[in-house]
């Protein structure tokens, strides 16, 4: 993903001893920059190299950036009598493994120790945190979808990998490294713990947000798509998340950060989004700000669907993907208290939400103007309208972040009268 949006108004600080194992991957380029993020926030980094990640960046540059000596060797004397492997593994208060490749997994899942990396990972006793990077077919491949619910289940946190284009031309499918801003943030967080969650009008609330885009797929490069940025669910999720919620992002491909202190679950299609929504309930609020594609194709194709001269133009046949707003806001043991809605719409706006609100039960229904005169998708600004029982209010033109502040204070308000818990 590139041009993360670091529109967040909290920067998390981390100011405390961060050890940076990078491996050999493209993305090891990326990890020059998490050292300079990491060390921005006030953390002392050190670095260790496997011996494949030096073929991609050098002990130098490390060195240069982390102004600390950086480590290569497993059996370097000298670093066994200063600061062996085991002492490398508990001087610090995080591992952050970045990249982390499908072979840096596969030795972690089986518990390997043979280099440095893999030695200090065995050794350590603090929390790791894991930036997977690799060939989207490696992402996939059974062994290490076995490796990765290995380390999941062994307590290891994982960001990314994040759905992009590959270095490979022509690839493209999930398997890129996050950004180094969302790593230092997610790093941040881990460091700061559980209680660093602020106290507010949503404590103890959990609120599920689903965000951006979803992507259906045609062939394995190609999918449909609209311009949703994801930036009016995140902002909503970073203002719940500063209320005090416990928050989980259910987040389409998009290319903003993460927001600080928040569950993220990065899916691609609308029945990926159904599926981690289902998953991530029970919430005491859920809102649907994503823009989810209403078809899908009905079978996409397992290779590239190819251009070749003097053949017909391929059709393609669509189904109705899942309505997740209805399937969450039908009466239910798991229904959250209040079920809010986004409605987009390019014309008669109200009247629209209004149907929408009654035909799929939701409570409100923010309803928003995305025509392209309005500059909604994908610009910083939102006029909305808020559609309840009770009628209509429209919001004046305001920041998207203000549009998420006012509408989190309203739902926790409601919540509040409604004494409601799960
Ligand atoms: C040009 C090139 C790029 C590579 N990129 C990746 C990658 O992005 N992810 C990955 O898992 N392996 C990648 N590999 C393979 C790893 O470098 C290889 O598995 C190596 O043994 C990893 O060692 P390490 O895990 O100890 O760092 C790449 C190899 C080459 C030659």
């Amino acid at each position: 993903m590139t041009g993360v949006n670091q529109s967040q108004s909290v920067i998390p600080t981390v100011t405390q001893r961060v050890l940076l194992i990078i491996g050999g991957g493209i993305a090891a380029y990326k990890s020059l920059d998490l050292i300079r993020r990491l060390r921005e926030r006030g953390a002392t980094v050190r670095v260790v190299l496997t011996r494949a990640a030096q073929e991609f960046v050098t002990p130098l540059a490390a060195g240069a950036l982390s102004n600390e000596r950086v480590f290569t060797d497993l059996f370097d004397l000298d670093d066994e009598r200063e600061i062996g492997h085991i002492r490398l593994a508990r001087d610090t208060d995080l591992i952050i493994v970045a990249p982390a490749t499908a072979d840096l997994l596969a030795k972690m899942a089986t518990g390997q120790a043979n280099d440095l990396a893999t030695a200090v990972l065995l050794a350590t006793d603090k929390p790791v945190l894991a930036a997977p990077a690799m060939n989207p077919r490696m992402w996939s491949h059974p062994a290490t979808r076995r490796n990765v619910r290995q380390l999941e289940a062994d307590g290891i946190h994982f960001i990314g990998p994040n759905v992009g284009e590959m270095a490979e031309r022509g690839e493209a499918g999930v398997g890129r490294m996050a950004e180094a801003l969302e790593i230092a943030q997610a790093a941040a967080h881990l460091l700061g713990g559980p209680q660093s969650a602020p106290a507010g009008p949503l404590s103890g609330r959990h609120v599920v947000i689903t965000s951006g885009p979803t992507h259906e797929p045609i062939d394995p490069v190609r999918y449909i798509a609209n311009r949703s940025s994801g930036k009016q669910g995140h902002a909503i999720a970073a203002a719940a998340a500063a209320a005090g919620a416990r928050v989980t992002l259910v987040s389409g491909p998009v290319t903003l950060a993460d927001p600080p202190g928040v569950a993220v679950i990065k899916v691609e299609t609308a029945a990926e989004m159904l599926a981690a929504v289902q998953t991530a309930l029970p919430a005491d609020i859920a809102i649907f700000a994503a823009a989810v594609a209403d078809w899908r194709v009905t079978t996409s194709a397992n290779q590239k669907i190819k251009k070749t001269k003097g053949s017909d133009v391929p059709t393609l046949t669509l189904a109705e993907n899942p309505d997740i707003l209805m399937s969450v806001a039908k009466r239910g043991p798991r229904r959250p208290a209040l079920v809010i809605g986004f409605a987009a719409e390019t014309e008669a706006v109200v009247p629209h939400a209004q149907k929408k609100r009654k035909e799929k039960s939701a409570d409100w229904i923010v309803a928003n103007d995305v025509s392209p005169a309005s500059d909604t998708f994908g610009g910083d600004w939102n006029t909305v309208h808020l559609v309840t029982a009770e009628g209509v209010t429209s919001w004046p033109p305001q920041s998207k972040d203000d549009v998420a502040r006012r509408l989190v204070e309203q739902a926790g308000a409601w919540l509040a009268a409604h004494q409601t818990e799960i």
